[in-house]
């Protein structure tokens, strides 16, 4: 009787592993691959065929060793971490003394980039920014992480080159990786006075400026940039400083 009972616990143990793997394997990716197509078809009027094809993984160098060449310029850095996730990045970190901002998971402060820095009084030699990936925010995140560096810090930022429309577009309509029009931010940084500003090629671009004078005020081209789709991005990369990963090693050196 007994064993009749462990063996009925068993078979439905099991009937659960097998209904909770059903549905994280098969049943939330093929829901969320349906959104992604509707998403797509109610964005059409923003579809563009044109793309880049950049191969992100062949390039083997990413924004951890980015990062890393950063921070080692420093004898004890500290080091600001805004959008942590899974802490894949902020883990690798190697310094002591840093703080990681997301509201939902990873790092040390749990909350809003814009509700960190009303409260913040550190400046930082290396920040990170990474959290939502939307050119409001992003240029919000830049101007308020100015405000807590000094001259020779370093300001990264990630996802600066989508492929295709789909990976820039917002609201996010993405099944994969989603850079937002990050990218927006990088035709003001470019024009900006009193930083040196290069986007390196490697994992969705990372760009990085390093602060050179005191009180940087960022070139401000919101009109002209608010609406642009894709197309502009494509159109006007060539006037954007992208540097490959040797080249841009030299400069940070
Ligand atoms: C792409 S992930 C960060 C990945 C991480 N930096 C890495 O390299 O592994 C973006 C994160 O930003 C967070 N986020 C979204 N909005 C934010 C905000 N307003 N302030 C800070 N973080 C935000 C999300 O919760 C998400 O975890």
């Amino acid at each position: 009787m007994l064993k009749l009972a462990r063996g009925t616990t068993e078979i439905r143990s099991s009937q659960a592993t097998f209904l909770v793997k059903t549905i994280k394997y098969f049943v939330l990716p093929f829901c969320a691959f349906v959104q992604g197509k509707i998403l797509k078809v109610r964005w059409r009027h923003h579809a563009d065929r044109r793309a880049f094809n950049w191969d992100w993984k062949s390039c083997n160098f990413n924004r951890v060793a980015a990062v890393n060449l950063l921070l080692s310029k420093f004898d004890d850095p500290i080091y600001l971490e805004i959008g942590c996730a899974d802490n894949a990045l902020f883990d690798s970190v190697s310094c002591t003394k840093k703080v990681g901002v997301d509201p939902a998971s990873g790092g040390t402060m749990k909350m809003t980039s814009d509700e960190f820095f009303f409260q913040n009084e550190t400046e930082f030699d290396v920040i990170f920014i990474d959290g939502l990936h939307t050119y409001e925010q992003v240029r919000r995140d830049v101007i308020n992480a100015l405000k807590f560096s000094h001259v020779n810090s370093w300001i990264a930022l990630h996802d600066m080159l989508p492929r295709n429309w789909v990976e820039h577009h917002v609201p996010c309509i993405s099944h994969g990786a989603w850079t937002g029009d990050v990218w927006k931010v990088a035709f003001e940084l470019s024009k900006t006075e009193g930083i040196d500003f290069k986007i390196l090629k490697i994992d969705r671009g990372v760009g990085i400026f390093k602060v050179i004078k005191k009180d940087v005020v960022m070139a401000d081209f919101t009109k002209e940039l608010r609406g642009q789709e894709f197309s502009y991005f494509y159109e006007n990369l060539n006037s954007l400083p992208v540097t490959e990963w040797n080249t841009a090693r030299q400069w940070l050196s």
